[in-house]
């Protein structure tokens, strides 16, 4: 049997219950077995600044390594104020360093942006795809992943409530799946 392709799961959320984890944990449960997704944690990194590139952290030499290691990324993220939160941006900036040195490119990206609002993170969704062209991540189009009302979504255990719902984030990373077969050897 082919190897599983190792996904790194980026959750731009810091918070305990957040809703953007417990998608991240239902995507993992819902992949396909040629996927292995694992969260690669953001929350302890210092904020990049580039006066420590001369003596890079441990913390961003571990987290570059583990984006080096993966298959492709697959970014869960919350909206702040119509756009990424600054953590996960922060994220994007320390791997993409030092200059030539980009941990992220050519990696197959997916994005899902999850919500209370019923816009469904869509200005986050898409700021993130902005910085991906640069980042050279070639993101997955179709299909869309904007989920909303966030409150609704999960049980007391974590598992998606509604049916359309769950069926729906089940194409998403079928299609994911074929999506990074598509752009790996
Ligand atoms: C600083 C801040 C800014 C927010 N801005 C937005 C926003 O622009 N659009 C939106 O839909 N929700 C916004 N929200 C609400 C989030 O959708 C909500 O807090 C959500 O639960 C965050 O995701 P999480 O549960 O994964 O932490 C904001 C929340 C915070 C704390």
């Amino acid at each position: 049997m082919a190897l599983k392709k190792k996904i790194a799961v980026i959750v731009g959320s810091m918070r305990k219950e957040s809703f953007n984890r417990k998608m991240a944990h239902a995507l993992a449960k819902l992949a396909p077995e040629t996927l292995e997704l694992e969260i690669v944690e953001i929350k302890d990194l210092p904020m990049y600044n580039q006066d420590l590139e001369s003596d890079f952290p441990e913390s961003w030499k571990q987290f570059k390594e583990s984006i080096d290691a993966a298959d492709g990324i697959l970014f869960v993220t919350p909206e702040y104020n119509r756009s990424l939160p600054a953590v996960l941006k922060n994220a994007l900036d320390i791997a993409s360093r030092p200059y030539g040195k980009n941990s992220w490119n050519g990696k197959p990206g997916g994005v899902v942006s999850v919500s209370i609002s019923a816009l469904g993170g869509f200005g986050a969704n898409h700021h993130l795809r902005q910085c991906a062209v640069y980042l050279n991540i070639p993101m997955m189009q179709q299909p869309e992943a904007y989920i909303g009302k966030a409150e609704e979504l999960f049980d007391e255990n974590g598992a998606i409530k509604n049916e359309d719902t769950e069926n729906f984030v089940k194409h998403f990373i079928d299609s994911y799946a074929r999506w990074v077969k598509a752009h790996t050897s």
